[in-house]
């Protein structure tokens, strides 16, 4: 299988890290699957030129190339979306598929702008905890609040343990991201588009929008989950992964 198959690459949203994939790559175990936390999630140097999506981008490509690996079906969910763009813009040739889950190709509004900077000074004030608490009530659905509250203590636990200058740093990177609206149209790679039907974040109805502009792109909803689908329903999502990835040709 990993001879005919391109290796798995997951990229986390935010504020989160690897972990957030744990489902994917525990059933996985047959593809050959790379899931790295984002630069700063551990702490480490900031970027020269700071944080941006294309750091992320060329990070993932200097990853790929340690591991001699030239292409892989790339899997973004939400910030890990926008990185995905970004490398779609710089490196087309490194991706052989793509996963688009519980994203947007927009930018940020003015509005989206202000609340960045808003908890860019929550971060700095109280900390990734304060963070996630004020997000946690749109990253889960409430289908997965009411029936899974282990999984809502899981991403409380994960998201805590972020290191403030990265957290920093990634709203800075989504705060400026360009507009990825016009790329839609040129992804000639296989695409597979995945959403909760309960994301508040990207509601269903923008994402089955965006894959109506990319050629050949399947969308799948995923019910009773919300902005982190993957994680809230990890049994459906693997399912309709493992299906997109058995028919689409990545030649
Ligand atoms: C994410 O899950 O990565 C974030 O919700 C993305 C965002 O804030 O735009």
């Amino acid at each position: 299988m990993t001879e005919t198959y391109p290796p798995l690459l997951f990229v986390h949203g935010f504020p989160l890290d690897h972990e957030q994939w744990r489902p994917q790559l525990e059933h996985f175990t047959a593809w050959h699957c790379l899931a790295p936390d984002l630069r700063g999630v551990r702490g480490g140097d900031p970027p020269a030129a700071g944080y941006s999506m294309g750091v992320y981008a060329d990070d993932l490509v200097a990853m790929l190339d340690v591991g001699g690996i030239r292409r892989a079906v790339c899997c973004g969910l939400s910030m890990g979306g926008y990185v995905l763009f970004e490398l779609m813009r710089r490196h087309p040739e490194r991706v052989a598929g793509l996963v688009l889950s519980d994203t947007k190709s927009e930018p940020d509004t003015p509005e989206g702008k202000a609340g960045r900077d808003a908890l860019m000074q929550v971060a700095e004030r109280e900390g990734a905890a304060a963070i996630v608490e004020r997000l946690l009530p749109k990253l889960v659905g409430p289908t997965t609040r009411a029936r899974r509250p282990h999984l809502v203590e899981a991403v409380r636990v994960m998201a805590a343990r972020l290191e403030v200058p990265g957290l920093v740093g990634a709203l800075r990177a989504m705060r400026e991201r360009p507009d990825s609206g016009p790329l839609l149209e040129q992804v000639r790679v296989p695409t597979l588009v995945v959403c909760g039907s309960e994301d508040e974040i990207t509601p269903a109805a923008g994402m089955r929008a965006m894959a109506q502009r990319i050629r050949g792109a399947e969308y799948v909803e995923v019910p009773e989950a919300g902005h982190l689908a993957p994680l809230e329903r990890p049994e459906f999502v693997n399912r309709a992964l493992e299906d997109f990835l058995l028919r689409a040709s990545f030649r």
